[in-house]
């Protein structure tokens, strides 16, 4: 889940600079992201006092308008229907039309009910199943290079918020047992990602773990923090998927407080689907897609997105192959 916040670390460090560079030369947006591919970016201590007045002053708003919207859900709907069975023929009681539903409601539960939270877990692990391979519409921004690929899309919603919907691939030199020991390990997450100010886990059994996790403030950004469940499910012992869900409870306490004002973000689905395809060597294909409760134009940042996935999966990388 850490995929949501790493583009906007990224983005914030450095887009007043790409903003302030491609306003002087041109304005046309697609020049800007020339611009944005070629220039050194140089960071500066009053970027972000800059950036508050440049976000101030422009409204970032995307074309995407509302029936665009409804008639590409409509097309994907469509391929949904022809794509279900790729990975394992699903049962018949779900209704395609309802999956963008699903992704986009953030359930209020009782945290006691696990029954309920693993339901919750089991429908979006079929919800991740049907758009496991729907590419469409997807720019991709990397092919295999370095056996990375990445690809992206965006969606806006009413309150137009920004949301990244991110598919990317990569593997990593290690056996699943090590990999659900190493994410499991949430000190360790802390130290790879230092902007996390808190994972803590509140309920935990084979199926699925409650966490709650807080990065602090990056430049202007409050502080946002995240509820979610996390599902597990083995399909046969070289294939596992890992999938996140935000979930909203009333009675939710983190056990650190935060003393800042901090804004609730979600993960709308994220997840993971992991083969093991050689005896040291995991395929990862993972699907994210959050609210951060930001209204960043998304030209913007495609390739910062890309990159900090490609630095995070780096540090996964050097992890393994030191063990
Ligand atoms: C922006 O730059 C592009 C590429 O050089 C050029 O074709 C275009 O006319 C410029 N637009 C404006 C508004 O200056
Ligand atoms: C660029 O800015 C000029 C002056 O503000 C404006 O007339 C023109 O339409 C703009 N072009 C684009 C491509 O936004
Ligand atoms: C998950 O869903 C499947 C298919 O609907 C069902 O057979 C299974 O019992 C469910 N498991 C749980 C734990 O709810
Ligand atoms: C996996 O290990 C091999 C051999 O040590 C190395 O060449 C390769 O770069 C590693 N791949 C990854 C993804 O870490
Ligand atoms: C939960 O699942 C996600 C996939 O969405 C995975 O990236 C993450 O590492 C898992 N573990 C925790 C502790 O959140």
């Amino acid at each position: 889940m850490n995929q949501c916040i790493i583009w906007i670390k990224f983005l914030l460090n450095k887009c007043l600079t790409i903003f302030q560079y491609a306003k002087i030369r041109n304005n046309s947006t697609h020049y800007q992201m020339q611009e944005f591919n070629q220039v050194e970016l140089n960071l500066d201590k009053d970027i972000d006092n800059n950036l508050k007045e440049e976000l101030k002053k422009e409204n970032y708003e995307t074309e995407l308008v509302a029936n665009d919207l409804d008639n590409r859900i409509e097309q994907q709907n469509q391929q949904l229907i022809e794509k279900q069975e790729i990975i394992e023929v699903l049962p018949q009681t779900i209704d395609i039309s309802s999956v963008r539903q699903f992704i986009e409601t953030t359930p209020n539960v009782d945290l006691n009910n696990i029954e309920f939270l693993i339901e919750l877990g089991n429908q979006s692990f079929q919800i991740y199943n049907t758009i496991l391979y729907d590419y469409e519409g997807y720019e991709q921004l990397e092919d295999n290079q370095d056996e990375f690929s990445f690809w992206i899309k965006y969606i806006e919603t009413p309150e137009k918020f920004q949301i990244h919907q991110m598919r990317y691939k990569y593997t990593l030199n290690t056996t699943i047992q090590k990999y659900i020991e190493f994410m499991k390990d949430l000190e360790m997450q802390k130290k790879l990602d230092t902007s996390i100010d808190q994972f803590e886990q509140h309920y935990s059994n084979s199926q699925i773990r409650i966490n709650y996790l807080r990065y602090k403030k990056i430049l202007f950004m409050d502080p946002r923090d995240f509820l979610f469940i996390n599902y597990s499910k083995f399909i046969d012992e070289n294939t596992l998927f890992e999938i996140s869900k935000s979930i909203e409870s009333d009675e939710f306490q983190p056990f650190n407080p935060s003393t800042k004002s901090t804004t609730r973000a979600y993960l709308l689905l994220s997840g993971n689907y992991i083969r093991q395809i050689e005896d040291n060597k995991l395929e990862i294909l993972t699907y994210s897609e959050c609210n951060m409760k930001l209204k960043l134009k998304p030209i913007m940042t495609k390739t910062a997105s890309k990159n900090e996935i490609k630095k995070l999966i780096k540090k996964y990388r050097d992890h393994f192959n030191q063990q």
